[in-house]
């Protein structure tokens, strides 16, 4: 799997394109309990991408690729988050019927889950990113409890993750018992917060002299057509 390739897998479980929308369509129903089932289904593919993700097994990479698909998950939620507002969608109410809401709806829910398990994973990467950023800590304080009153994490295998990324990202405080679940996982990955900050560094001069590269290539290209003329 390369780098291309799991980021495009990441961006698809995240970005509109293939919604349950069509699916739920298609089994001719609505109603918060098809929806369960469907969230089920998705859920499949979510954690299929984050396992190529975790494969991956490149710090590099994989730092690139949850920036991108931050991006994209952030956007996904925000322009959903607007809708349901706009519309007075109650978390707790009926299933929306609308088309365009039970996108927005499942949008939410899919995404905020999704955020839930790349935070657990990849709690470094994440906090990188996310603690500088105070848009996403609103979007994601409000899709957490937007979730949490919808009930479609109440029971079975999600109902713990609310609780745990909103202790791992400090939207709530942290229990004494809390552990993240992942962690014993990470030192695969993670083989000490030296090795992680190592590659960060490293990350982050050669996305310097990138940079700077591409500085000079286009300095010498101006002067060089002046000079032609
Ligand atoms: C979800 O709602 C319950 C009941 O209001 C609350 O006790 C709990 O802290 C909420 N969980 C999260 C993760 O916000």
């Amino acid at each position: 799997m390369d780098f291309l390739w799991i980021c495009l897998i990441l961006l698809a479980v995240v970005l509109p394109e293939g919604s349950l929308a069509d699916l739920e369509k298609q089994r001719m129903g609505s109603g918060l309990e098809i929806y369960k089932k469907l969230f089920e289904v998705k859920r499949k593919d979510q954690m299929n991408a984050l396992k190529n993700l975790i494969e991956l097994n490149d710090i590099n990479q994989q730092y690139k690729i949850i920036d991108i698909m931050l991006k994209g998950l952030f956007k996904v939620l925000e322009d959903s988050r607007a809708v349901l507002i706009a519309a007075d969608v109650p978390p707790d109410g009926p299933f929306p019927q609308d088309e365009k809401l039970k996108d927005a709806y499942s949008h939410v829910v899919e995404n905020t889950a999704f955020f839930g398990d790349v935070v657990l994973r990849f709690p470094k990467i994440v906090h990188h990113y996310f603690d500088r950023n105070s848009n996403w800590n609103n979007l994601i304080r409000w899709g957490i409890g937007f979730c949490n009153l919808t009930g479609v994490f109440e029971q079975g295998p999600h109902s713990q993750l609310l609780g745990l990324m909103a202790q791992e990202l400090g939207i709530s405080e942290k229990s004494p018992n809390y552990r993240n679940p992942f962690k014993a996982d990470h030192s695969e990955f993670f083989p000490s917060a030296d090795t992680f900050q190592k590659a960060l560094r490293e990350e982050e001069k050669r996305r310097r002299k990138e940079e700077k590269r591409k500085e000079i290539r286009k300095g010498p290209r101006i002067s060089r057509s002046q000079s032609e003329l």
